[in-house]
């Protein structure tokens, strides 16, 4: 551990980058999951979803060849989860001789969900050690949390009602808004969920989880 320098052990880094190709590959992004899901009529089961149609887990993988937006999109999200996990891990890597130009930023799973009224994801972790959500379609919120993205804390309940030396850890959930175009990178490790969507209309999102693995 370094002298005289504060080590921060244990960080959680999230990151939130806009898709700068979302306007133009958002109809085929949305026609590609409509098309999906008329030929799959069977969702993806899982026990913390509720109301909700999840894809397979090998989206981009057997799908990108067919749908280049689709390619466009894995390669935005790839890059992203390169730029967190390189940030993340700068002081590991450099005493390891790493960069990031010798590695490869392996989409192990790709998926979409497209949430029914009151469709919400319980809490959960992912695999591979960085994930990411990508917001396709999100229609005008009924409410400010409608459908947004929340972490749960990895530390155990700690109050700073009284002792302020714990505001930097008070906080239990963590909400980030689901804005439509945006992508959030996070660790896989880190519990997190998705707020209920209320009505009818459309909520898509992307999702993948990724490995760092040398070249
Ligand atoms: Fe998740």
């Amino acid at each position: 551990m370094m002298e005289n320098k504060i080590n921060h052990l244990w960080s959680t880094p999230v990151l939130r980058k806009p898709f700068p190709q979302h306007g133009r590959l958002k109809s085929a992004l949305f026609d590609f999951t409509q098309t999906y899901m008329e030929d799959h009529k069977q969702s993806r089961e899982s026990a913390e979803n509720v109301g909700l149609f999840e894809s397979e887990y090998r989206l981009f993988d057997h799908h990108a060849g067919a749908c280049p937006a689709l390619g466009e999109l894995a390669g935005f999200l790839a890059t992203g989860i390169g730029e967190i996990a390189s940030a993340a891990n700068e002081p590991h890597w450099h005493n390891d001789g790493i960069e990031l130009a010798d590695m490869d930023v392996v989409l192990r799973e790709s998926w979409f969900i497209n949430y029914r009224d009151s469709g919400f994801v319980l809490p959960h972790t992912h695999s591979g050690s960085w994930s990411c959500v990508y917001y396709l379609q999100m229609n005008p919120p009924r409410s400010p949390n409608d459908g947004a993205t929340y972490f749960l804390s990895p530390i155990n309940r700690i109050s700073a009602e009284t002792d302020f030396g714990n505001s930097y850890v008070s906080n239990q959930t963590v909400i980030s808004g689901a804005r439509e175009g945006d992508a959030l990178f996070f660790p896989a490790h880190i519990l997190h969920g998705s707020y209920p969507h209320a009505g009818n209309s459309p909520r898509i999102v992307f999702s993948a989880n990724a490995a760092i693995v040398r070249k």
